[in-house]
């Protein structure tokens, strides 16, 4: 099955590897294991409006109003051809104070536009409260639009994972990833994501327990990020089998 490798570069990248990044995706094998999503900073979308994967934002603005100023609109972004939002990064959560209620008005204008919505969260144990009214928000939505066709992407992203060099353990990746899908009552529209120092070494593995990754530093490192997009998708290690059969996972 293809996994999800949402790429974010936050404040990062330039015309020049936004160039070497195409280069890379002239290679069509990648298409076999992965469905990527690349997350520039705003002033890069128009870099890649027609290209082989999809673009998504790093953020829009919770507001349908046009008057705040530094804001974005997901109107403006659906016309940059992005079809993904990242709503509430932890380092949005944490350095620029963004709190849930915003957050889950964000992610309503998100699933307003039609646009894909890819919610951060942190643990299950900080978190569940936030995770349940993530739910709410996106039942309410389906329920009143009576849509079947949208998706969710969660991305489950420890605090003290990300750009830490020190990623989640295998364990408490997969628990937390299964209490995630739980709260959603493993609606199908869900998938779930891991956040936080995955590479090239450690992609593999913690792939099999979620649906994909959100990729940070490594999606900015062009060597690095080469080795992704060709890594091995069928390494049978029985360490993760054995958890995925604790965990009942399929
Ligand atoms: P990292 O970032 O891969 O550099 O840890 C992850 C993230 O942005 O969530």
């Amino acid at each position: 099955m293809l996994k999800t490798l949402v790429c974010n570069w936050k404040m990062n990248g330039n015309l020049e590897y936004c160039a070497k990044i195409k280069s890379i995706f002239a290679d069509e094998n990648y298409k076999e294991l992965y469905n990527v999503i690349i997350c520039p900073p705003y002033t890069l979308l128009h870099q890649f409006e027609k290209s082989a994967f999809s673009l998504g934002s790093q953020d829009c603005s919770a507001e349908n109003e046009h008057r705040y100023t530094g804001e974005i609109d997901v109107e403006m972004l659906k016309e940059m051809s992005v079809t993904h939002v990242i709503v509430g990064h932890s380092e949005r959560r944490r350095c620029l104070e963004e709190k849930e209620e915003r957050l889950i008005r964000k992610l309503s204008v998100v699933l307003e536009a039609g646009l894909i919505p890819i919610v951060c969260v942190r643990r299950v144990a900080e978190d569940r409260e936030y995770i349940k009214d993530v739910y709410n928000a996106f039942m309410s939505f389906a329920m009143t639009k009576r849509t079947t066709d949208m998706l969710i992407y969660i991305a489950y992203e420890p605090e003290s994972s990300i750009g830490s060099g020190i990623p989640d353990t295998l364990y408490s990746i997969g628990e937390n990833c299964c209490r995630i899908r739980e709260i959603f009552k493993n609606d199908g529209r869900v998938k779930v994501l891991y956040g936080g120092s995955v590479n090239s070494e450690n992609i593999d593995d913690i792939n099999q327990l979620c649906d994909g990754v959100l990729l940070g530093k490594a999606s900015i490192n062009y060597d690095e990020f080469s080795k992704i997009l060709r890594a091995n998708l069928n390494c049978e290690s029985s360490q993760i089998e054995v958890l995925k059969t604790y965990l009942h996972q399929d």
